[in-house]
């Protein structure tokens, strides 16, 4: 097994009511005076954000309103964020809502104290060293960043989508009440649960083959997850596949999947520049990509995709070659996307064909302008991501 360091320090406060803890938590971690940041209409239309403005309010607890974010959050919210933190003095953020708000809060966390413009730390121009302290309510299980230490933003200038990952971002704390999910629309619920399973397959997908005790929590994370969301497609209020899939989320970003593993994050990478370019949800985004990205790199370890086939697909094992093993558990993966309604081809992703220039332009993107590759499994350069989003078509 590879070394690793393991570290999820976030303090999780997990099921019905925990919500009302919001005011202790904030206090806990010190924070005095608060930006309350959160997206559309979903936080507001479930009474949540009434209630922790009522929760604050009560225990004597000053904050500031800051709604808006839109899925694939973007930089001009952050900055207007930075802006408002600065004003008004606040001491801590706490994010309403999804990977997109969480996100949103961290990157404000991240240029609060910073001298330049927080783009230039999404660039890797420059590092921050002072963050603000972040705590979340999670109302959809699908990104992970509720205990991730990532941050993905959005600049409207050249719509380019890039990540920021530093341990600063973990939340202080995240609440997770599952009974909020109950009113995700299903394409919401389906795309939250391919990029839970995105986020396993990253890890689990490697070139590394000694570490039994993570692929055992991964290949049951990932069979977990298929069964209760197709409990939930059925029924969208049962609670308990609700909160199955709710903790699979985080468990499936905490790091707990990755421990001994190099990971892949090759799929991440492309799906960013289609998210980035078309704005489109980011778990449909990974089930468009995968299939195409597992055959174009399962020979570098073909036996773990036929691991993958027999231990989490259920493929049985008849006198099938490692290869038609392999094959079988993508088709058997890429119909269970297909059975919660979500595209395996660009075509099904954004409804047309994509052209061979902007194919050309997410590669450029990618691999910045061919300067560096991607992918643990197989280095993925150029010209190996232009084909793989061909073979996507
Ligand atoms: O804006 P509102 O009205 O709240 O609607 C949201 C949004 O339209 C809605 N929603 C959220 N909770 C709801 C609800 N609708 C009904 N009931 C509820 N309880 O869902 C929509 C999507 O929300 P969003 O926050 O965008 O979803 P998600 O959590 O999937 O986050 C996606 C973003 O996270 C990034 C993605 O790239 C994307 O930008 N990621 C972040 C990661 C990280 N920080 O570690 C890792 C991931 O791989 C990912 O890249
Ligand atoms: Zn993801």
């Amino acid at each position: 097994m590879k070394n690793f360091k393991y570290y999820a320090p976030t303090k999780v406060m997990f099921g019905k009511d925990t919500e009302n803890k919001v005011a202790d938590l904030v206090k806990e971690f010190g924070g005095t005076k608060v930006l309350l940041h959160y997206g559309g209409q979903s936080a507001e239309k479930s009474g949540l954000l009434g209630k922790v403005e009522a929760s604050l309010q009560d225990a004597g607890i000053a904050y500031v309103k800051l709604g808006g974010v839109v899925p694939n959050p973007r930089v001009s919210k952050v900055r207007e964020g930075i802006e408002l933190c600065k004003q008004e003095g606040i001491d801590f953020l706490l994010a309403v809502g999804g990977g997109s708000v969480i996100d949103s809060c961290k990157a404000i966390s991240s240029g609060r104290y910073f001298e330049g413009d927080v783009w230039d730390l999404y660039l890797k121009k420059a590092h921050a060293t002072q963050y603000m302290p972040i705590g979340c309510i999670l109302t959809i299980p699908a990104a992970g960043s509720e205990m991730s230490d990532g941050s993905v933003i959005t600049n409207e200038e050249g719509w380019l989508k890039k990540d920021y990952c530093v341990d600063e971002f973990r939340c202080k704390f995240a609440i997770m009440n599952p009974e909020y999910t109950c009113t995700l629309p299903a394409w919401q619920t389906a795309c939250g649960v391919t990029d839970m399973m995105m986020h396993t397959f990253e890890r689990y997908f490697s070139v590394d083959d000694d570490m039994e005790v993570t692929d055992s929590i991964a290949e049951a994370l990932l069979r977990t997850i298929m069964v209760e969301a197709h409990k939930v497609m059925k029924n969208p209020n049962d609670y308990d596949s609700r909160a199955q899939i709710m903790w699979a989320g985080s468990l499936a970003h905490n790091d707990l999947t990755g421990c001994g593993t190099t990971g892949d994050w090759a799929t991440h990478n492309l799906e960013h520049e289609l998210s980035g370019m078309f704005d489109v949800s980011h778990g449909a985004g990974l089930a468009a990509l995968w299939g195409s990205w597992a055959r174009y790199t399962r020979g570098e370890n073909m036996n773990r995709f036929a691991r993958f086939a027999v231990n989490v697909m259920g493929v049985p094992l008849m006198s099938q070659t490692t290869e038609e093993l392999a094959e079988a558990g993508i088709q058997a993966m890429e119909a269970f996307f297909q059975s919660i309604g979500m595209p395996t081809n660009i075509h099904d992703l954004i409804g047309r064909d994509i052209t061979d220039a902007e194919i050309e332009e997410m590669a450029d993107k990618c691999s910045n302008g061919g300067t560096s590759t991607i992918g643990g499994l197989m280095e993925l350069k150029r010209d190996d991501m232009v084909n793989i989003y061909k073979m996507a078509k």
